[in-house]
């Protein structure tokens, strides 16, 4: 048995405790003790991935903590699990509601639809329940690599006006400067109600993943279910299986359909659409000239500082300012981070500029690492920025010729979003 009061004394920071902490609970069967309970003093809200936005209403925060357990519900074959899956909770990929590691990434095959699903496409379900047959990349089909984003601020990026995203779109380049930023077009899954954000009849400005290939947060959950858990819901009933054989699903997976009741559902997408990003860190003296050289070598050209909301039935996103540090756009950056998996408009080499929020606390939920990029390949942020190119290389080489100061400068601000 591990002795759990250890727990508190490994490490000389907190930070360290709370992501062990969450690594042992991680191993123990039945986990009978938050890991709040085991420290000495609980983070501070600020430093907390899974937060609810200030200013929620006592029954808004009611629904928030159904959908925190739902979330981090982890489910048996007997609850419907499978037959095929790559994980068995949300919070088991999005760590700490955050960014996943390298061990959730998930695999999406890159060619055209109707062959990537006879080829268990477009999404490999590494795992399988006994008696079915887990997916595997067919030889010779590119694979994209992709590390889950984190879940919170999801809600206010809803609430960002498609016109407003628009603003910032420059397809053709026209001001000439190297930088254009795409929307990417996409159709929304029939079965979602045209009442949703970013649904309705024809084509809608996608703004969720890592191509902003999904526009409403209900078809990113709703999927996650069917396609992450393999777990049907109202939304999607008949189960997904694996076109490379295996038991037939009835004989595996004898759990009534829907599996997961609409309410369950609905609390998660209510749950993640009201976490707030964790606080930026304090804005010290070389941290606002960082911010000052982000502007001036032309990082904000994409990672746009501050976006407003539009109107919204939770107050909390109703009209307010999101410090995302992002354009919501699709940028070409080169062959370096190309996947060749086209994603509804785009490109093998375009992906949806990264917000930058989180990182300031990125490693106390990820065991003291950090994974940055689509796919992950980057450990810190200059790492990140040395990986830019296509229509960021100018940037890039503007980066790599600020003095050592100037950079540690720059350095700094980011790592203290
Ligand atoms: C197997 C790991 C895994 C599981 C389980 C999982 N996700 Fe994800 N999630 C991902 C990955 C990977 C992406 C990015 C996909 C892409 O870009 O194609 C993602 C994207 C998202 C996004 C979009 C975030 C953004 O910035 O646009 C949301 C929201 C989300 N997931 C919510 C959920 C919810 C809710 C659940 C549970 C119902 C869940 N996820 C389960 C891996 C996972
Ligand atoms: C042309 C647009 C563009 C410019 C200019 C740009 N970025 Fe990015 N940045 C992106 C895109 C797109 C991604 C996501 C790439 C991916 O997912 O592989 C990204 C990702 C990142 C990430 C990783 C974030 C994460 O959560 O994984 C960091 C850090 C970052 N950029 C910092 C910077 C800094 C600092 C600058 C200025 C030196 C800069 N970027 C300039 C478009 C840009």
């Amino acid at each position: 048995m591990l002795d759990l009061n250890l727990i508190g004394t490994i490490g000389s920071s907190r930070s360290k405790s709370v992501s062990l902490c969450h690594r042992i609970l991680a191993l123990l069967p039945l986990a009978l003790v938050g890991c709040d309970a085991l420290l000495t003093e609980p983070p501070a809200d600020a430093d907390i991935l899974d937060g609810p936005l200030p200013g929620l209403s006592a029954e808004e925060l009611g629904v928030f903590a159904l959908g925190d357990a739902a979330f981090e519900r982890s489910f048996s074959p007997a609850e419907g699990l499978g037959p095929i899956f790559n994980n068995s909770a949300c919070g088991g990929c999005h760590s700490g509601d955050g960014r996943g590691r390298p061990d959730n990434i998930l695999v999406r095959i890159g060619v055209a639809p109707d062959f990537a699903r006879a080829l268990g496409g477009p999404q490999i379900q590494d795992r399988a329940i006994p008696g079915a047959k887990r997916e595997t990349v067919p030889p010779g089909i590119p694979a994209s690599r992709r590390l889950p984003p984190p879940v919170f601020g999801v809600g206010l990026i809803e609430a960002i006006r498609a016109e407003t995203i628009l603003d910032n779109a420059d397809p053709n380049d026209d001001d000439g400067d190297g930088i254009s930023g795409r929307p990417n077009w996409v159709t929304p899954a029939d079965w979602v109600p045209y009442t949703e954000p970013g649904a309705g009849p024809g084509l809608q400005l996608g703004r969720f993943s890592r191509k902003g290939q999904v526009s409403t947060l209900l078809q990113q959950v709703a999927e996650a279910y069917h396609q992450d858990m393999g777990l049907t819901t109202d939304f999607l009933p008949v189960e997904n299986t694996n076109p490379q054989g295996g038991l037939s699903t009835r004989a595996v997976d004898r759990v009534a359909d829907p599996e997961v009741p609409r309410t369950e559902v609905e609390a998660v997408l209510e749950y993640i659409r009201m976490l707030a990003p964790p606080a930026p860190g304090e804005l010290t003296e070389t941290r606002a000239q960082g911010q000052q050289l982000f502007g001036s070598i032309g990082c904000a050209a994409c990672h746009v500082p501050s976006l407003p909301t539009g109107p919204h039935r939770i107050g909390a996103l109703d009209n307010t300012s999101v410090q995302l540090y992002s354009d919501l756009l699709l940028h070409d950056m080169g062959e370096g981070l190309e996947d060749r998996r086209p994603d509804g408009d785009a490109s093998g080499r375009e992906w949806r500029t990264a917000p930058l929020w989180g990182l300031r606390v990125m490693r106390d939920f990820l065991a003291g690492d950090a994974f940055l990029l689509h796919d992950g390949r980057a450990e810190t942020v200059e790492e990140a920025i040395l990986l830019h190119g296509g229509e960021a290389a100018a940037v890039r080489e503007a980066y790599a010729a600020l003095s050592a100061g100037d950079q540690a400068a720059l350095l700094d601000f980011v790592g203290s979003r």
